[in-house]
């Protein structure tokens, strides 16, 4: 979830907007249906009705769908324009889309649910000879000198200004990935292609694969950059690749268990892979780096972010198969107010009746109304 601040940087993102108007411009026609799958503001769907499209199908499950409805209307084009407050997995549409628009990233294409949402639109929404955008993002990586960026990982654990003894949290903190900037000096091996994200077929959400690199002049290596390029429509796209004009996505940094003195010509394989759970993104890279002579064993890094996770051993216990769940107090308030949202009560009738049943949590009606209103929010 996006602030409006957050929604203004991606505007005020020339690389971006710049290449996603061109994109815009040159695919929507007079008469053209369009759908954005996350309009945010409604910047793009207004744009697609500017440049004559018959109708635009904005999707957003944010809030933030109201700004772009006044924003629509403020520019004369509400009426064309069909906003719609939802996840589009969720949402069926009267007509398909001869282009869909979507920038659903976070600092990767890998994020959320982002390729399962492409993948469902253009199975039911992209008209037969229809357009995405974008048509493609490529994947690369490199193997970086970060001393600054690899010191945000480790520094707050190993520069303990109590003198303790904190390396398991270190060792959790290089198990994690972060949004980083690079400039093209840092890089020691040249870049190499992880992944090609070709939107018309696309289907899984997930990527492995290996990278063999050699290091092109002798440094300290800190780990593994990963950032994106993307062709929006042909030939319109950006780079987000390190040295690159700075667009809002940045690249991802996946650290090192400890930094690695590389000599020139010394040997890499990255096996890198990136799984979606639930929503979110697991990352593993094993790294192995050959000996300089090429004789002795080498160095292993087995790496994810399982391995970085913060597990509660209790919470654990609790997703166990043999686990006796009992429900809290939280479970049985939410278990009565739902079963109250029946189509009959409004939420004041719901808040009345339940805040005497659950006197400890509720001292006054008007607490469990604001209560059942965000649980109302949540499951209606
Ligand atoms: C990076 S913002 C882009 C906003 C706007 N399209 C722009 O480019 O300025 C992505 C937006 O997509 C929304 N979103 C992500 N997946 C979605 C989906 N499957 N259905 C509807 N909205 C989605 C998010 O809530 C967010 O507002």
């Amino acid at each position: 979830m996006y602030s409006l601040a957050g929604y203004g940087h991606m505007i005020e993102d020339r690389v971006r907007m710049d290449a996603y108007a061109r994109a815009i411009r040159k695919t929507v026609r007079p008469g053209s249906v369009v759908l954005e799958i996350g309009t945010g503001p409604g910047i793009f769907a207004v744009l697609a009705c500017q440049l004559g499209a018959r109708r635009v199908y904005a999707i957003e499950a944010d809030p933030i769908i109201q700004v772009a409805r006044d924003v629509a209307a403020a520019n004369g084009c509400a009426d064309r324009i069909e906003f719609i407050e939802d996840l589009s997995t969720r949402v069926t549409l009267p007509v398909q889309a001869d282009v869909i628009v979507s920038d659903l990233r976070g600092v990767l294409p890998f994020f959320q649910s982002h390729l399962l949402s492409i993948a469902d639109a253009r199975h039911r929404f992209l008209a037969p000879g229809g357009t995405l955008i974008p048509k493609r993002d490529a994947v690369w990586a490199a193997v970086v000198e970060a001393p600054e960026q690899y010191a945000r990982f480790v520094d707050p654990w190993e520069k303990n200004v109590l003198g303790q003894d904190l390396r398991p949290a270190r060792q959790l903190a290089v198990n994690d990935s972060q949004k980083a900037r690079f400039t093209s000096q840092q890089l020691l091996t040249s870049s190499q292609l992880w992944a090609t994200l070709e939107y018309a077929t696309i289907d899984s959400p997930n990527h492995r694969g290996s990278l063999n690199f050699s290091a092109q002049h002798a440094g300290i290596g800190h780990g593994i950059v990963v950032w994106f390029e993307t062709c929006l429509a042909d030939g319109i796209g950006f780079s987000n690749a390190p040295g690159a004009p700075e667009a809002i996505y940045g690249s991802t940094f996946l650290p090192w268990l400890e930094p690695v003195s590389l000599a020139e010509g010394q040997n890499l394989r990255v096996d890198l892979e990136a799984t979606l759970v639930e929503n979110d993104y697991l990352w593993r890279w094993t790294t192995r780096i050959a000996s300089t002579n090429g004789s002795g064993p080498g160095l292993c890094f087995e790496q994810s972010q399982l391995a970085g996770a913060v597990i509660s051993l209790a919470k654990l216990g609790q997703s166990a198969s043999d686990c006796v769940p009992q429900l809290s107090e939280d479970g049985r308030v939410n278990r009565r107010a739902l079963e109250l949202m029946d189509g009959k009560n409004s939420l004041e009738k719901i808040a009345r009746q339940l805040a005497p049943e659950f006197p400890q949590r509720f001292q006054r009606w008007q607490q469990a109304l604001s209560y059942v209103a965000k649980l109302s929010g949540e499951n209606t």
